[in-house]
């Protein structure tokens, strides 16, 4: 038995306000307890988008009835919000930006509308940019301009790992975080299709996933990644093997046992993943200590993944089937026993907001 820290993924879309359809905050919460991970930050693009007062209370309102984890909630920077957002700032862990299209209505086309956004949110809290290729590299520059620190989601490329290091050594505040789906597969690997469908939509994702030069480049700079984050982004089956297949793949089930399967083919170690998923976040995005919190795994547990023993109620993984070695024991939040062999036992309520 390897005793860890309760994990911290930066990156979770819980769908509700709106869509829990596909999730909520009762079962992203009871997903995250069972891959090992004791917060969730969840992100802003639901429907509608948490981007003022009102909403904010509607998603920390839902959180505090429902959640079985820890957690915080990102506010998202729209076209008309900079100027009401840092009276908000500290009910929220910190503040999207969207700088690129992926799904959901929050967008910030045009750098003009960046800027106020730099200016004026409390330079105390992380400013997290979606933003992939040469818009990652304007992101840093503002960062620079400003003189405040940027968090990077989901990197997935070559030129975006090359030159986040090239800023660290020039001083500039920029961190980033890397998905599993990122680090374990490329664009050529095989997802399985439903019959009928028209497209892959399954492998739809943002960013995309890359090239095998890519995904070497990620593995070759680990140094330089500062979080694993799941971009867990739910939808059901029947949406992705639609003819409009929205992109996203759930993946707080599976991360951890992916990494330990990467520790034990000495890709990795345990020290690499108590760094990635406990103290850079906690560090990044400024968490309070969760007391009498840990997590259990059995490091030699060979098992099978499959979508039918997950929490999560979108149904479905893009890692059906792939053999881990490495397996969730227990989880203990707040000196309560939360997850145990494959069940969940910590109540719908029993999760505080970080900011709370
Ligand atoms: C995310 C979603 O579905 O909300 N989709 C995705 O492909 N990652 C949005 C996002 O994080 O880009
Ligand atoms: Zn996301």
């Amino acid at each position: 038995m390897i005793k860890l820290p309760g994990l911290i993924d930066p990156h979770v879309h819980v769908r509700e306000p709106g869509q829990t359809h596909k999730e909520d905050w009762d079962t992203a919460t009871q997903s995250a307890l069972a891959g090992g991970i004791t917060t969730i930050l969840a992100m802003p693009n639901t429907k509608p988008p948490i981007f003022d007062s009102a909403t904010l209370d509607i998603a920390l309102r839902a959180a505090k009835q429902n959640a079985r984890c820890d957690y915080g909630q990102f506010i998202g920077a729209g076209p008309h919000n900079a100027d009401l957002l840092p009276a908000l700032a500290n009910r929220a862990v910190g503040l999207k930006m969207y700088l690129d299209s992926t799904f959901g209505e929050l967008r910030l086309d045009d750098m003009t509308l960046w800027t106020p956004h730099f200016e004026k949110f409390p330079k105390n809290f992380p400013l997290v940019l979606h933003a992939e290729s040469r818009t990652m590299a304007a992101g840093i520059l503002f960062a620079a301009i400003y003189d405040r620190p940027v968090h990077i989601a989901h990197i997935s490329l070559r030129e975006e790992v090359l030159l986040i290091k090239a800023a660290k050594e020039k001083g500039i505040k920029v961190t980033c975080e890397v998905c599993p789906h990122h680090l374990f597969m490329t664009k050529d690997s095989p997802l399985p299709q439903e019959e009928g469908a028209r497209a892959n939509g399954r492998k739809e994702v943002r960013p995309r996933l890359a090239t095998k030069e890519d995904v070497d480049a990620l593995w070759q700079n680990l140094a330089v990644i500062d979080c694993f984050a799941t971009d867990h982004a739910p939808h059901t089956l029947t949406e992705k093997d639609s003819d409009n297949p929205p992109p996203g793949f759930p993946g707080l089930e599976t991360a951890l046992p992916l990494l330990l399967t990467a520790v034990s083919e000495s890709r990795l170690t345990i020290p690499d993943i108590i760094e990635k998923m406990f103290t850079n976040p906690k560090k990044i995005f400024n968490l309070p200590e969760q007391p009498e919190t840990y997590v259990e795994v059995d490091e030699n547990a060979a098992y099978e993944i499959k979508a039918s023993e997950q929490f999560t109620r979108c149904g479905w993984t893009p890692f059906e089937g792939w053999k881990v070695k490495g397996k969730i024991r227990k989880v203990v939040l707040r000196g309560k026993t939360a997850f145990e062999d494959g069940k969940i036992f910590a109540e719908a309520g029993y999760g505080r907001n970080i900011r709370g």
